[in-house]
């Protein structure tokens, strides 16, 4: 009886042992990987590539539509927008300001999108992991150090939040801002800004606006908002309404 137990023993051990060969296969390439990873977060912030601020937006799409969708929820749209221009996006609910934003990240085929390598986008319903707050900001700068967190968050109407804190834990407008200084953090040339301010009272919403401008005066700007304060402060206003969308100002 015990014979064909003990015969079993050396495949078990040999099926247990096969994942881990297989493991010590990929051991080399993961470990200079990891090293890789290693070097880039000791990498000094100043040796890190300078990001490209001073480019424009060209958006060209005779039609925007989501995916699954019969109809384009955009048409003849043809965006220009020069260098260090800060652009307020209005409309009616439901006109296709997000999709706008979209198409300008490059989720919506268009025809030609130019724009700076880098985006940053505080989406309208932001997204947080459910970590602490710092962990959530260091997602655009994995080398920002606390005092640089603390500084995004101050300028995104925040100031002085605990940088511990569960992002699960947080209110709606406090999610929004942490989304926004994780935009203001990724030092992006083109920032989307999708009605950062929808959750805040007025007075938050000035503070807000300003640290924004501060913050990101040398980038394009595309903000989406329904407050027509916000939209006076813009170079340029576009409205989108219509199925379209059209300058109304430029500076
Ligand atoms: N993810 C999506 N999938 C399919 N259709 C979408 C999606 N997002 C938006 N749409 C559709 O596109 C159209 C424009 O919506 P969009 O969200 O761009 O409007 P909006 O101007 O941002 O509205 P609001 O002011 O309410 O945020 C709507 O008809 C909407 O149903
Ligand atoms: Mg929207």
């Amino acid at each position: 009886m015990l014979v064909p137990i003990v015969a079993l023993v050396p495949l078990a051990v040999a099926e247990a042992l096969l994942p881990l060969t297989a493991a010590v296969t990929h051991l080399r390439p993961l470990r200079a990987a990891v090293d890789r990873v290693a070097a880039l977060r000791a990498e000094p912030a100043a040796e890190r590539p300078a990001p490209q601020l001073c480019t424009g937006v060209r958006l060209i799409a005779p039609e925007l539509r989501w995916p699954g969708t019969t109809a384009p929820a955009l048409r003849g749209v043809d965006l220009r927008i020069p260098p260090g221009t800060h652009v307020a996006v209005v409309g009616p609910s439901g006109s296709g300001k997000s999709t706008l934003v979209a198409a300008l990240l490059g989720f919506l085929p268009a025809d030609v999108l130019a724009r700076p390598a880098t985006a940053a986008w505080a989406p309208q319903d932001p997204v947080l992991v459910s970590t602490s707050v710092r962990e959530n900001l260091r997602m655009a700068d994995p080398h920002a150090d606390d005092a640089r967190l603390a500084a995004a968050l101050a300028a995104a109407g925040l100031p002085g939040f605990d940088l511990d804190a569960l992002a699960t834990a947080v209110s709606g407008g406090e999610a929004q801002r942490i989304a926004l200084a994780r935009a203001l953090l990724a030092e992006a040339g083109l920032v989307l800004l999708d009605e950062p301010t929808a959750h805040l009272d007025e007075p938050t919403a000035r503070a807000v606006l300003a640290g924004i401008k501060e913050a990101l005066a040398d980038r394009v700007v595309v903000h989406v908002t329904h407050r027509p304060a916000e939209a006076a402060t813009a170079d340029v206003v576009v409205e989108v309404t219509g199925g379209g969308v059209r300058a109304l100002s430029r500076a």
